[in-house]
């Protein structure tokens, strides 16, 4: 049996178009997110990190989630994921203590074999819960970690190394780097086409995943699905959403007492961001 994000995944790389993942810490930006994919009828991937797992409760950031999909969501099919889970206990607590139906172990930063041997471990736990598994190689640097200067070259995904983490590991979606970077970055001046390229040859039935794509339009984007992106992961930008939403009724003078006013007009900013980028990634669609 297969989860929900399993599903979006497939459908999209059957039919040619991608999807959106977007993060949620709390009530807000859940709504906001989901409410964007009420409105257009069209599938999203939802998910959260580690760190948001610490900020919020690892039960309660599972209780909002689930609870906004069951009474939200309308027509849209909608995922849940971990995002960037960086250990086997991460996992765990996604699968065992929230309930999500798709997970990331991003266990890019070990050298090749450590990363098989930590994905492989994932795998085979997740797969006995009917849990799928996104694995990353290659690096996707994080502006507020990396600072600004890349080596692309070392940083970007092999290609034949990630047929053998998907062969020997048996992940079922793998985030690729190809010159994005999380964060509003200085990404590679033109990402990689060709090794995307190589890499959708190599192991063509695997999902491929595009993180740190908040700084990604029309252009790239469009590119990128003709070469098998299915999926953009966004944060950043949606964050930027609501804090300059947020700034606007609070500054210069924060005059009410009461933060539902803020909050609301901060949510549908998520939610106009969200419907933006879920059309974007839509109308990428290739011809076959
Ligand atoms: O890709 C990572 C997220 O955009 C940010 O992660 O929730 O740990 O800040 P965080
Ligand atoms: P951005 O920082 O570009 O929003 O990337 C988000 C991301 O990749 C989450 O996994
Ligand atoms: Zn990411």
């Amino acid at each position: 049996m297969r989860g929900k994000v399993s599903e979006i995944l497939i459908k999209a790389t059957e039919e040619g178009y991608a999807v959106g993942a977007f993060n949620t810490s709390n009530l807000e930006f859940s709504q906001g997110i989901i409410r964007a994919a009420k409105v257009l009828k069209r599938p999203c991937i939802i998910q959260v990190t580690p760190s948001s797992i610490k900020y919020a409760g690892a039960k309660n950031i599972g209780a909002i989630v689930q609870s906004v999909i069951n009474n939200e969501s309308g027509e849209a099919s909608i995922g849940f994921h971990l995002d960037h889970g960086k250990t086997f206990e991460d996992v765990v607590v996604a699968v065992e203590e929230i309930g999500m139906d798709s997970v990331m172990i991003d266990a890019s930063t070990e050298n090749l074999e450590n990363n098989i041997a930590i994905t492989k471990k994932v795998v085979e736990y997740a797969h006995k819960h009917n849990v799928t598994v996104q694995a990353e190689l290659g690096r996707v640097p994080v502006t507020s970690r990396d600072g600004r200067t890349v080596d692309w070259d070392k940083a970007m995904t092999n290609p034949k190394e990630a047929r053998r983490l998907i062969e020997e590991t048996g992940a079922d979606a793998l985030a690729v780097g190809i010159g994005n970077a999380h964060g509003f970055f200085k990404e590679r001046e033109v990402p990689d086409w060709k090794r995307l390229e190589k890499i959708k040859e190599l192991i063509p039935n695997t999902p491929l995943i595009m993180h740190g794509a908040s700084d990604w339009g029309k252009a790239k984007v469009k590119e990128a699905v003709a070469r098998g992106i299915v999926c953009f992961n966004v944060d950043t930008d949606i964050r930027l959403a609501f804090i300059n939403a947020l700034c606007g009724q609070t500054m210069p003078k924060c005059d009410f007492t009461d933060p539902r006013k803020a909050l609301g007009v901060a949510r549908e900013a998520i939610t106009g961001k969200v419907v933006e980028k879920i059309e974007m990634f839509k109308n990428a669609v290739i011809s076959r």
